[in-house]
């Protein structure tokens, strides 16, 4: 049976660093769900589809064409379509479109059977906002990683920074509540901690020891 370990948070948390290098280290799949309800965004956009047309969402949820990819080089990328969509999937635009269109029950559950899809092999690592409590609560551990929105800012604004995109801090802390807010608040699978998820607050850690503190309750627990 495949070994899930999921990892659920608020955007900054810092759980797609640390998820992607704890699949590596494991040898695990890695599940990127942010990444789909990014796409999907994005799949709309390219449809000129508004973000409240249901209907048309969930079709092209349960049919459009995503592979991920990770170059020899551990270069991530992804593609729509055949189309290279990596830089445009991690805008603020498209992390706030996702945000809106995941709102949705329907879209969720046009997207459920598409994670599930990635439990296969002998672990996988997935990282997101309900994986532990929805997608897949019969997981060996979850984590749930927090920090500070003050953190969270200051990470994603030096991203931005390294991207050559220079946004008020101000104004990132603004969007960095607001996606807080509406991922936190929405009726169906909000991000909550699953009761028997184990909490990390990152503020002051950095990736790496975020993975060791990990890889110390996987051996704890005797899970790998
Ligand atoms: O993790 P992320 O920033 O890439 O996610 C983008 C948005 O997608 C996030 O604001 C809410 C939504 N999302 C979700 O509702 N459930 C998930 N499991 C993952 C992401």
């Amino acid at each position: 049976m495949t070994k899930i370990i999921t990892i659920d948070g608020p955007s900054g948390s810092g759980k797609g660093t640390v998820s992607r290098m704890l699949a590596e280290k494991l040898s695990y799949q890695y599940l990127d769900s942010g990444a789909l309800y990014r796409i999907l965004s994005i799949a709309a956009s390219r449809r000129k589809l508004a973000l409240d047309n249901k209907e048309d969402l969930i079709l092209i949820a349960e049919h459009m064409d995503v592979c991920f990819k990770t170059s020899t080089q551990g270069h991530f990328s992804v593609l729509l379509e055949s189309e290279d969509v990596t830089i445009e999937l991690r805008s603020e635009q498209t992390g706030a479109n996702a945000s809106q269109i995941a709102a949705y029950p329907e879209v969720r559950e046009a997207l459920l059977k598409r994670q599930r899809a990635f439990a296969i092999g002998d672990g996988l690592v997935a990282d997101g906002r309900d994986m532990g409590t929805v997608v897949f609560p019969e997981a060996a551990l979850k984590i749930y990683l927090t920090a500070s929105v003050e953190e969270r800012t200051s990470r994603r604004h030096k991203e931005l920074l390294e991207k050559g995109e220079n946004v008020s801090l101000r104004a990132l802390a603004e969007q960095v509540r607001a996606r807080d807010e509406r991922d936190m608040n929405r009726e169906v699978s909000p991000l909550i901690a699953a009761d028997d998820a184990i909490e990390l607050d990152t503020s002051h850690m950095d990736a790496k020891e975020v993975l060791e503190t990990i890889l110390s309750i996987i051996d704890f627990k005797g899970l790998h």
